[in-house]
């Protein structure tokens, strides 16, 4: 069954608590919650602190995208915080063998991410070690963008290249799109503005499902 990984990024942070509740209530298995540096894309979200308080009172996989310029350093500080799954992006500065084996060490799962311009073949030789990989179908950095179908075909090839791998996608996902995602491979949706914007979280998480 596919997993849904609502995007924080879209809640109201002024209510963080009951917009958790909604969506765990609504049956998402996953939170995707999306850490920009203002670097690596210009746009800054939330960090650490953040992660730590939302952890005492959800107990949702926490299903972190960093969107950082270098992983590396803040890993062990992310793993304590609370993440199950930690996904970095391929274009950011790091050596990616290492960034993999040091979430590993931490006892935490490890994805990697790729942008729209990034070819799913670059990824190849990284997917034994990985659990999971997040193609993005917009250009990191905001909610609400348009939906990009070139991230398809990029699902079609890590899905025959990995009949076992969590493939999500990320990005103006909505019913329509999501369809889409999963008829090519994918198994996690994440949607931000599409779940939390929705007057009945519920509904939507089905609808996606
Ligand atoms: C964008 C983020 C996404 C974003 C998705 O850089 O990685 O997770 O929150 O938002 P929607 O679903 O609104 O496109
Ligand atoms: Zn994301």
């Amino acid at each position: 069954m596919n997993k849904i990984s609502p995007s924080l990024l879209a809640a109201d942070f002024a209510r963080l608590d009951s917009e958790l509740k909604r969506i765990t209530e609504g049956g998402a298995e996953w939170l995707h919650l999306d850490v920009m540096d203002g670097v690596f894309v210009p746009n800054i979200s939330f960090g650490i602190p953040v992660i730590q308080s939302i952890r005492k009172c959800c107990p949702l996989y926490f299903d972190l995208h960093l969107m950082i310029r270098d992983p590396m350093p803040y890993l062990k500080a992310f793993a304590d915080a609370g993440a199950d799954s930690i996904t970095f992006h391929l274009e950011s500065d790091c050596d990616a063998d290492e960034v993999i084996e040091a979430i590993h060490a931490l006892g935490k799962k490890a994805g990697i991410s790729i942008k729209p311009g990034t070819a799913a073949e670059e990824i190849l030789p990284l997917l034994p070690k990985l659990d999971l990989v997040l193609v993005m179908s917009v250009e990191p950095g905001f909610g609400g963008q348009k939906f990009m179908p070139n991230c398809l075909d990029k699902i079609r090839i890590l899905r025959e290249a990995a009949p076992g791998l969590d493939i999500s996608v990320d990005g103006g996902i909505n019913a329509e799109t999501g369809r889409l995602c999963t008829e090519a491979g994918a198994n996690v949706l994440v949607a931000g503005s599409y779940v939390f914007g929705s007057s009945n979280p519920a509904a939507a998480i089905d609808s996606l499902r």
